[in-house]
């Protein structure tokens, strides 16, 4: 069968965009020309959400508004088995959420603050439903960033400030990433003139798998596994001798080390929440840089942002299903930004395909 040398992409460019520029060669992140480690340790979610959607940075560090979940979009959750994964009942949320407020074309920033503001509220309902707990009054959180207000939706209590401070960071980390995945399928909807709930419906399932959004969690799991840096060697040997993939490294962009792993390493360490976890994670860091150097001489796999998000995101608290749906929240920002650009200068996009099929032939006898 003819392959098609780059059918994952890579190197094509698919879109001009103003809103981030990330630079695999150089390891740099930049939002609207300001660098992800300054904003992770200056800045705050909240006012990168308005770089994002309007171009510059915001005045007043003002929070984005919160609004209380609607019947429609409760009754949605509740109508769910206890057991799904929370990203899908986030998902679930969007779509009804974009059925009831029926967003017309084009998107506006408007709206994507409102899908923005709404991922906190629908995840903490759903993880507290599941537990039998009412949602929380969103009117508690109301003061509180996005990133705060998740941690309020879920625990119903205010949220540690260093902590809320943590999360709050690692969403600054985790808003934008040029044409990833999930943003790229944002971009397809927007390009049809869809809406802008149905581009984060679908990005929400583009990030769920484990090679985007879903590592986090698996990063743990390793981590739990490899109990002892001392026990790291043969289990990462091991591992890859099986042709596994280490969760936490490698990246289609960053040939070296992803700018948004140091800084979500800075915060863990400020973060200080468990010592010795996090001196596992880079103890564990080091020797599996050295066996993937050695696995794959040719190919630079470096730590990639899912590794420190790990020890941030259990470190805030946050339990191990919960870790994509953050992330998800967290990048709705880019996705919608994304969208509102696509609407603004983009084209339907459509590409190509090679027919690699058999030639026109009859059909079967008898039919
Ligand atoms: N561990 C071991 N080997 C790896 C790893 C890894 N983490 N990553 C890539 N490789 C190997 C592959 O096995 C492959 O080897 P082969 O050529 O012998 O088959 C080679 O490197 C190239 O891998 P690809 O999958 O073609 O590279 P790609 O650029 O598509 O992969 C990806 C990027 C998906 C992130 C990959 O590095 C990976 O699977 N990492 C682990 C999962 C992970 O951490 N995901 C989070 C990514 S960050 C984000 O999306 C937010």
């Amino acid at each position: 069968m003819a392959t098609v040398a780059n059918s994952g992409l890579e190197g094509v460019v698919a879109a001009e965009t103003g809103i981030s520029l990330v630079d695999g060669q150089a390891g740099q992140l930049l939002y609207g020309g300001y660098e992800i480690g300054d904003l992770a340790a200056h800045g705050s979610y909240d006012r990168v959400v308005g770089l994002l959607l309007d171009g510059e940075w915001p005045p007043s560090d003002e929070v984005l508004p919160a609004a209380p979940l609607s019947e429609t979009v409760l009754t949605a959750l509740r109508g769910l088995p206890t057991s799904c994964a929370p990203l899908d009942a986030l998902r679930t949320a969007v779509s009804a959420f974009g059925a009831e407020r029926r967003m017309g074309w084009p998107p506006t920033p408007q709206q994507a603050r409102e899908l923005i503001a709404l991922g906190p509220a629908a995840v903490g309902a759903f993880a507290r439903m599941r537990d039998g707990l009412e949602p929380v009054d969103a009117a508690g959180g109301a003061q509180l960033g996005v990133a705060g207000r998740l941690l309020y939706s879920i625990s119903g209590e205010q949220p540690d400030e260093a902590k809320a401070r943590a999360l709050d960071a690692y969403f600054t980390v985790c808003a934008e990433h040029g044409l990833n995945a999930s943003t790229f399928t944002a971009r397809v909807i927007t390009s049809t003139q869809s809406d802008l709930a149905s581009a984060v419906c679908g990005a929400v399932g583009a990030l769920k798998g484990r090679l985007h959004g879903g590592a986090p969690s698996e990063v743990r799991d390793q981590l739990t596994q490899i109990g002892d840096v001392d026990h790291a060697e043969a289990w990462i040997r091991d591992a890859l001798a099986r042709g596994e993939r280490l969760m936490g490294f490698g990246h289609r962009i960053y040939k070296t080390m992803d700018p948004r792993a140091a800084a979500l390493r800075s915060v863990a360490e400020r973060l200080a929440a468990d010592a010795e976890w996090l001196q596992l994670a880079i103890d564990v860091e080091d020797v599996a840089l050295r066996l993937l150097a050695e696995h794959k001489p040719d190919r630079p796999l470096k730590t990639n942002v899912e590794y420190y998000a790990s020890i941030v995101l259990d470190g805030v608290g946050l339990m191990t299903d919960l870790y994509t749906p953050a992330f998800a929240v967290a990048r709705t920002a880019g996705w919608t930004a994304h969208a509102l650009e696509q609407a603004e200068h983009g084209r339907l996009i459509r590409p190509d395909s090679r027919y690699v099929g058999p030639p026109q032939r009859p059909l079967p006898a008898g039919v």
